[in-house]
């Protein structure tokens, strides 16, 4: 019960600009998960954990301009998609996973609002320029910047000042697993990383649960347990 009011309580605690990322359909994450990236994010602050600010899976940019909103003076932003059609599941992932991609491959999804699906769109990078530039979060190259193309291709953790902070929101186990693997020696101590649908099971579960098994107890602390996604944080 108690558990239900403070999800009602979701859209009251949440910020302006998260509000305004759902009524412009900017972003798929529900109120609450919107809340618990800008909790998560509130905290590295109190706790003056810094570093950059990561996230993998933009596609319309909602959540990205509310991350890159949040990170601390000296540090970047980086987001990285395709940028267009999501690549698709491997042998890792469920059959709910695969008949969503193949809806998405068939042409028949829908986009949020009655808009195009965002997979549909020619020139997504683009829009989604101009939205971070609409929302005071330009694509300078500097304090943000958007990496497209396949994760496995642009992620160059060398590319980033050491990380306090990562969104992995990507839908199927392969990509989950290398995001996790790729930088999890550039968290810094502290560091949070913030695992979209965890309790959703399928692949997304699976991948997690396989990087935990291997650094799990040495270096990873899981938090959150209730929630749908998983935190983990850096010891
Ligand atoms: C669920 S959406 C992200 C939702 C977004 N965070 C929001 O707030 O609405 C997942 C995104 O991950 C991207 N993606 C999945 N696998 C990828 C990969 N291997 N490389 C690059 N992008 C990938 C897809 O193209 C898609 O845009």
């Amino acid at each position: 019960m108690l558990l239900d009011l403070d999800r009602r309580l979701d859209s009251v605690f949440l910020s302006s600009l998260a509000r305004t990322m759902r009524r412009r359909n900017l972003t798929y994450l529900s109120p609450h998960k919107l809340r618990v990236l800008e909790g998560t994010m509130k905290e590295l602050n109190d706790r003056h954990i810094y570093g950059d600010y990561l996230e993998f899976g933009v596609a319309l940019g909602g959540s990205a301009i509310l991350i890159a909103s949040n990170v601390a003076q000296g540090y970047a932003f980086h987001g990285y998609d395709v940028f267009g059609m999501i690549p698709p599941p491997g042998p890792k992932d469920d059959k709910r996973s695969h008949d969503r991609y193949n809806e998405i491959r068939s042409g028949r999804s829908h986009g949020l609002g009655g808009e195009t699906y965002y997979g549909y769109v020619d020139n997504l990078y683009d829009r989604v320029c101009e939205s971070m530039a609409k929302h005071r979060q330009p694509v300078d190259g500097k304090r943000v910047h958007l990496h497209q193309g396949l994760f496995e291709e642009t992620l160059d953790p060398s590319d980033t000042k050491p990380v306090a902070f990562a969104h992995i929101d990507c839908d199927w186990y392969e990509p989950v697993l290398y995001c996790l693997l790729s930088i999890q020696h550039r968290l810094v101590p502290g560091a949070r990383v913030v695992l979209d649908d965890y309790n959703d099971c399928g692949g997304r579960r699976s991948a997690v649960d396989a990087f935990l098994e291997r650094y799990g107890a040495r270096k990873f602390m899981r938090l959150g347990r209730r929630e749908p996604n998983a935190i983990l944080e850096r010891f």
